[in-house]
């Protein structure tokens, strides 16, 4: 591992009280709940509205964006561990695949409710009778479900979309569950949220620096562009959720990848502007049982890269399951992007650079 000088700032990651005062909208806080954020989304999923019927099914799309697209990522990976046959995607656009029809659920997901790309999509598989579940906390797609008698799921509104990711995941999950397709999850997802009660103490911002690898991994990210690299499957969700983290709580660039595809191009990237090599910090997603070529691959790319990149840093999940590990490392990422904005003056919570996007193209002439 190589280092080149970063760019830190004076903030001192063992003073809770001046993180806290970098933080005004409370992330920190947000995060802390995560665990029973987990619990109360796990009675959304199970409260008693209508489910479409799962005779005939022959796949599952999550149409979403953003913070609401990465829960369909997530109960993508989790229903194929758990055994589900059918194939379940994301569609993150605004054109849903023409073989999504009526023997499809349609998981339509969108924090606001209002998201553009989602409300086309929700509108192009009511169309085709696909079988549909909304899940907003409010705006137009809970209108649009109501109007068409779609079932609708209401999550609570209040915090940004990437800090509901409880809210948006684990419902899903408990309606395949109460749908008949998988089995246990619901009492999976709330052991997992006992075990991220304890993570939350380790990862707290009251938690001093050497105790807390979050604020450890974040102090090493200053200065650096972090590129997020895991293995299909869970860790390639995380890498991506660890890099949209980056760049929405910290204001980064981030980028991230996957093994063992990224052996067979990026990782020759990586040999030539040698200045601009050593401006990127490597962090890969490790868990216990991956892939015994996957673990080869990863020996051998850190020997290859540690010269040409400026850092390379492990983070290994922990946990005694699929769904443990793949929260517990979400988690460890959600908290790092966090500790890292406030290491860089950021304040974590605002996304204006969204807000404006959005506004400018709800311009009536743009459109
Ligand atoms: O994190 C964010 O704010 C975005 O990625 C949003 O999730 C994205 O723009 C989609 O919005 P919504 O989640 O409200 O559908």
């Amino acid at each position: 591992v190589t280092g080149v000088s970063g760019r830190f700032n004076d903030v001192n990651m063992d003073h809770p009280s001046s993180l806290r005062a970098s933080d005004p909208s409370g992330m920190l806080d947000v995060l802390s709940d995560f665990p029973d954020q987990l619990l109360q989304a796990v009675s959304i999923g199970r409260s008693k509205i209508e489910l479409p019927d799962p005779e005939g099914l022959r796949g599952i799309a999550v149409v979403g964006m953003g913070g609401s697209g990465i829960s369909g990522d997530v109960v993508s990976a989790v229903a194929a561990a758990a055994g589900l046959s059918l194939p379940v995607f994301t569609v993150k656009g605004y054109e849903l695949p023409p073989y999504v029809g009526s023997d499809f659920l349609v998981f339509a997901v969108s924090y606001s409710g209002n998201t553009e790309e989602t409300l086309d999509c929700f509108e192009q598989a009511a169309g085709r009778g696909a079988r549909l579940v909304a899940l907003s906390s409010g705006g137009q797609l809970a209108e649009e479900a109501s109007r068409l008698g779609v079932p609708h799921l209401r999550v609570p509104s209040g915090i940004q979309p990437r800090a509901a990711f409880g809210y948006l995941f684990a419902p899903q999950l408990a309606v395949l569950e109460r749908m008949g397709l998988i089995e246990g999850i619901c009492r999976a997802v709330e052991e997992a949220a006992s075990v991220l009660e304890e993570r939350s103490m380790e990862y707290s911002v009251d938690t001093p620096l050497d105790e807390n690898p979050t604020k450890r991994v974040a102090k090493d990210l200053v200065g650096y562009v972090p590129v997020v690299y895991g293995s299909e499957g869970a860790l390639e969700v995380t890498a991506s959720r660890w890099k949209a983290q980056f760049n929405e709580m910290a204001k980064v660039p981030s980028f991230c990848n996957r093994f063992p595809e990224l052996n067979h191009n990026e990782t020759v990237g990586w040999s030539n502007l040698e200045d601009v090599c050593k401006r990127f910090h490597l962090l890969v997603l490790r868990q216990p049982g991956e892939h015994p070529r996957v673990s080869r691959r990863i020996r051998v790319t850190v020997e290859l890269l540690h010269e040409s990149v400026g850092h390379i840093s492990q983070v290994c999940a922990r946990g005694d399951n699929y769904l443990e590990r793949l929260l517990d490392l979400i988690y460890f990422g959600d908290y790092t992007s966090v500790y890292l904005a406030l290491a860089l003056g950021q304040d974590p919570t605002p996304v204006k650079r969204i807000d404006e996007l959005k506004r400018l193209l709800a311009e009536p002439d743009r459109r």
